[in-house]
């Protein structure tokens, strides 16, 4: 089995002091950053580009989990390549053809992940699976913090982890939205092994970040 990681997702971060937050997450033990790129087109809601990413790495030495929810993705593959993202995950509906946005992030040597979409089947990603190093499954719309976990998600959670075992696969399965105390248990034995989360990493108990990522890895 795959060590249980957590990408605590700045979107519910202090966008005021985001160093700060950064940093408060690396002594917390968090195994990387999840960063949420929205550009108000592909989901309906916008953060923050290529800049505030590129003027935050060098406030951690932790791996930056680039999600990119933007559309049309592929010009922009570049620029956060540049800005320090070492995971680039992007999602099938937010480009024109999906092996050549896959091969140029490869090309870049960053780690290429596939987002689904609750609504998205497998199928989108199936061909590609021995060539990506991620699948992120969402468990909420993608678009905003917060939201309900959607517990359906985990059929294709549960999926994939056979599919990579009867083709002696690697990819890692990460899942994205909702994830609390009592869902991540469930998430876990589906096989997802990289769970991000940004509510309950940074509201729950006032904001013990250590305690909660401990939490979320079931220590
Ligand atoms: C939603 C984002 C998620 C979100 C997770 O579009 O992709 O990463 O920030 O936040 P919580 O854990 O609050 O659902
Ligand atoms: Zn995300």
């Amino acid at each position: 089995m795959k060590n249980i990681q957590i990408s605590p997702s700045i979107l519910s971060a202090d966008f005021s002091q985001l160093a700060l937050e950064i940093k408060r997450l690396e002594e917390g033990g968090a195994d990387m950053i999840h960063i949420d790129v929205m550009d108000g087109h592909f989901v309906p809601n916008l953060t923050i580009g290529p800049t505030v990413i590129k003027a935050l790495r060098k406030h951690s030495s932790l791996k930056f989990d680039v999600h990119l929810m933007i559309s049309p993705v592929h010009k922009y593959i570049d620029d956060y390549a540049d800005a320090g993202a070492d995971i680039i995950t992007i999602h099938p509906e937010a480009t024109e053809n999906l092996e050549q946005s896959v091969n140029k992030i490869k090309k870049l040597n960053k780690r290429v992940g596939v987002s689904l979409n609750p609504e998205s089947k497998i199928n989108l990603v199936e061909n590609l699976l021995n060539q990506i190093d991620l699948v992120l499954i969402m468990s909420v719309n993608p678009g905003f913090g917060g939201q309900k976990f959607m517990p359906e998600v985990l059929e294709k959670v549960k999926y994939l982890k056979k599919f990579r075992k009867e083709k002696n696969l690697n990819f890692d399965i990460e899942i994205d939205g909702g994830i609390n105390f009592e869902n991540c248990k469930e998430a876990i034995e589906a096989g997802a092994n990289i769970l991000v989360s940004g509510t309950t990493i940074f509201k729950s108990n006032n904001g013990d970040i250590e305690k909660n990522i401990n939490l979320l890895k079931l220590k």
